[in-house]
């Protein structure tokens, strides 16, 4: 094997809005393909950020009363809580409000400066005189030129479709103040990209060197013209203050464009990682780097990837991207996600709700194909796939067997003549596994393909269990040897299966190495010549007692999942900001489902306290939240908690209640929240606050 060093990443979430369904399509393909490299046995570092700057961060910023710094801080708080929930596991989750991101923006920027790419120009935008703010095409709206459709945004119409400027909108009016706009001429800096030097390039990195998929390079083809005409626009990469981003240098009250350092900011998170582990940042980024470069986007943003950065990076003597993967976007029941519909599901409520995350990244590998086309969430299909392929031909094998292998066996699989045996009928059952064809469909990103093939061998191994019919057997004393073979014939080919789905199921995988009493589960490879046999746990190999290792879906769940994000929307709706009482909200919508069974270790890790209210007060400006101050014996804390709608504040001074004592602190709109305090609710009542009997103190661990 040549080891390879790699660094990939995925297109970096707005700081802005909240991690949904949509988004987790490409990190869980990003995610997917790391983890199989891994499990390669190559180098590879997956990082990622928050892309932070921008008007519509800085405008959100202001209307939560917050600065641009604590809302991103808030924001990457809940984006990494979202993707550890989901197993992403990146190497470094960054923020392109970084010193690492500004120091490369400046330096591309200086570079290119120098090289005489960055010109000026005097250009007339539609200003909000109120606000005192040029507006960005989408805080413009008006009626539609074309149709007239009234409210429309100022770069397209939808009602017709049409594409214009927003100067071309009539009655055009500010979605910031309402104020109508003027036009108003400032001095914008331009990356030139109509210049021979980008253009003679992205023919040929677009063309040649296999650097974008067919698809891509079409589209390529499409904006980048006949090699007679050139139909590149100079690219316009600054804003005039106030904007919340990084100043040019050099200049006053210019910014960069968020989309000039978005890109960036995957130098800025490498950076970061190559400090904490001592990499050598250049090795990865010099323009005769010999490493790889794989950037997972969406299609959507094609054209700032594939044409823009690569010209910034060759401009300014860095490496380019060795290739780009595109994605398509994600429906749900082959319709656009809906908040109406309750479709629009993010990741928090899909956690919250208790569905398993491997749910979906197995849904999601079983529909990714590596190319551009849109995938569905049916979400009927999800319960269907999930329940009859992953539960009930995957799981079922080990739920299958293990029992008599614990019961009857005391964990131990078959040894010497027996092993022999389970040898033979494991070739001569199995003759055409094919492993390779698993690896190279993971490596194209064809994950639908190998979980096809996966699938295929756990009906084939299904099959033989079924002949074998271990149940069966097990009625007869006298047929223990064979039982014993079968059972472990069973768990043999269930730990080459897990092996292969690792890189989708990285939790279950874990919980099957303790289970067959592995230090870890690595990737077999099957050289030519070798049998299947030979890739088997070794003879009388001692296995765990079988733990459940994966439920089915209940179709109810879905129905609750749904309902809480049209819940979530409502209650958006009627609230101005992010509160913890819209996630209260949306789960008491939900039919309560018993969450998943944890250990008692988990349950340790909650801190619970008694706790005196000590105060009670009204929050300006919150219809659904009460501040308590909170005496737990060592010390006191301020909580913000959604429970205004059923308590006088004066009626709680002096009540002892319950709080969890070892929640991360939440800063909130109002004040930082140092706990929660706990209380029941459905859709019948509540919230109804939770009381201990008498003789509890303040500060009493609650277990
Ligand atoms: O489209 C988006 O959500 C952008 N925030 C993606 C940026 S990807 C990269 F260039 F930073
Ligand atoms: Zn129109």
């Amino acid at each position: 094997m040549i080891a390879r060093n790699i660094l990939v990443t995925s297109a970096l979430p707005y700081a802005n809005g909240s991690i949904h369904l949509g988004h987790l399509v490409e990190y869980i393909q990003t995610d997917i393909w790391v983890r199989f490299q891994k499990m390669q046995g190559h180098t590879i570092y997956y990082v990622c950020a928050d892309d932070t700057h921008g008007t519509p961060i800085m405008l959100r910023a202001e209307k939560e009363g917050i600065s641009p710094e604590t809302l991103i801080a808030r924001v990457h708080a809940e984006h990494l809580r979202d993707f550890t929930g989901f197993h992403i596991a990146f190497d470094q989750y960054y923020s392109t409000h970084s010193d690492e991101t500004r120091h490369y923006a400046e330096d591309i920027y200086q570079k290119l400066k120098a090289g005489g790419l960055i010109v000026t120009r005097s250009i007339e935008q539609l200003y909000d005189p109120v606000k005192n703010l040029f507006l960005p095409d989408r805080f413009v709206k008006g009626e539609c030129p074309k149709c007239g459709a009234t409210d429309q945004y100022g770069d397209s119409c939808e009602s017709c479709g049409a594409a214009y400027a927003p100067t071309d909108l009539k009655n055009p009016y500010s979605a910031v103040s309402g104020a109508t706009p003027v036009r108003k001429a400032s001095e914008h800096f331009f990356f030139k990209l109509s210049d021979a030097r980008c253009v003679d390039f992205l023919r040929q990195w677009t063309r040649e060197g296999n650097h974008l998929q067919a698809e891509a390079a079409n589209k390529m083809d499409e904006w980048l013209g006949e090699a007679d005409e050139n139909k590149l626009s100079d690219w316009d990469i600054s804003r005039d203050a106030p904007y919340f981003g990084f100043e040019i240098p050099g200049e006053t009250g210019k910014y960069f464009y968020v989309w000039l350092d978005a890109p960036v900011g995957y130098m800025g998170s490498f950076k970061k990682l190559c400090a904490e582990k001592g990499i050598d940042f250049d090795t990865y980024w010099n323009k005769d780097s010999t490493t790889e470069l794989y950037h997972f986007i969406g299609k959507d943003i094609l054209y700032f990837h594939a044409l823009f950065w690569p010209a910034m990076l060759v401009n300014a003597g860095y490496r380019t991207p060795t290739q780009i993967f595109a994605h398509g976007f994600l429906t749900v029941n082959g319709e656009k996600m809906s908040k109406s519909r309750g479709t629009f599901i993010t990741a928090e409520s899909y956690l919250q709700q208790g569905l398993n995350p491997e749910w979906l990244r197995y849904y999601y590998a079983a529909k990714l194909n590596g190319s551009m086309e849109d995938i569905d969430l049916s979400l009927d299909d999800f319960v269907a796939r999930v329940n009859s392929d992953l539960v009930g031909k995957y799981i079922n094998i080990a739920s299958r067997c293990a029992g008599f292998i614990s019961k009857r066996f005391d964990g131990k699989l078959v040894e010497g003549e027996d092993y022999r045996l389970l040898q033979q009928e494991v070739d001569e059952h199995f003759a055409d596994w094919q492993p390779g064809v698993i690896e190279v469909a993971y490596e194209a990103r064809d994950f639908a393909a190998a979980v096809r093939h996966i699938m295929r061998r756990a009906d084939e191994v299904n099959a033989l269990i079924h002949t074998l019919a271990p149940w069966e057997i097990a009625k007869d004393a006298a047929r223990v040897r064979e039982l014993h073979r079968a059972c472990s014939l069973g768990i043999q080919m269930f730990y080459l299966l897990s092996c292969y789905l690792k890189p989708i199921l990285p939790r279950t995988a874990a919980q099957i190495e303790g289970f067959l009493n592995l230090s870890e589960l690595s990737w077999q490879n099957q050289r030519a010549g070798q049998p299947l046999s030979s890739m088997l746990l070794p003879p009388g190999h001692v296995i765990n007692s079988y733990q459940h290792l994966m439920t089915r879906i209940d179709p109810q769940q879905i129905a609750a999942l749904i309902a809480a994000n049209q819940q979530t929307m409502q209650a958006a709706m009627n609230t101005e900001s992010y509160s913890l009482q819209r996630h209260g909200e949306a789960q008491q919508s939900a039919i309560a489902l018993i969450a998943d069974t944890i250990s008692i270790e988990d349950f340790g890790k909650l801190d619970l306290r008694i706790a005196r209210i000590l105060d009670a007060q009204h929050v300006p400006g919150a219809d659904k939240l009460l501040q308590l101050t909170l005496d737990i014996g060592s010390e006191q804390r301020t909580v913000f908690a959604g429970i205004k709608s059923a308590y006088d504040p004066e009626a709680l001074k002096g009540r002892l209640t319950v709080m969890v004592a070892n929640l991360a602190p939440r800063k909130m709109k109002f004040g930082l929240s140092e706990g929660m305090v706990l209380a029941a609710g459905d859709v019948h009542g509540g919230p109804f606050l939770l009381t201990p009997d008498s003789g509890a103190q303040p500060g009493m661990r609650v277990k």
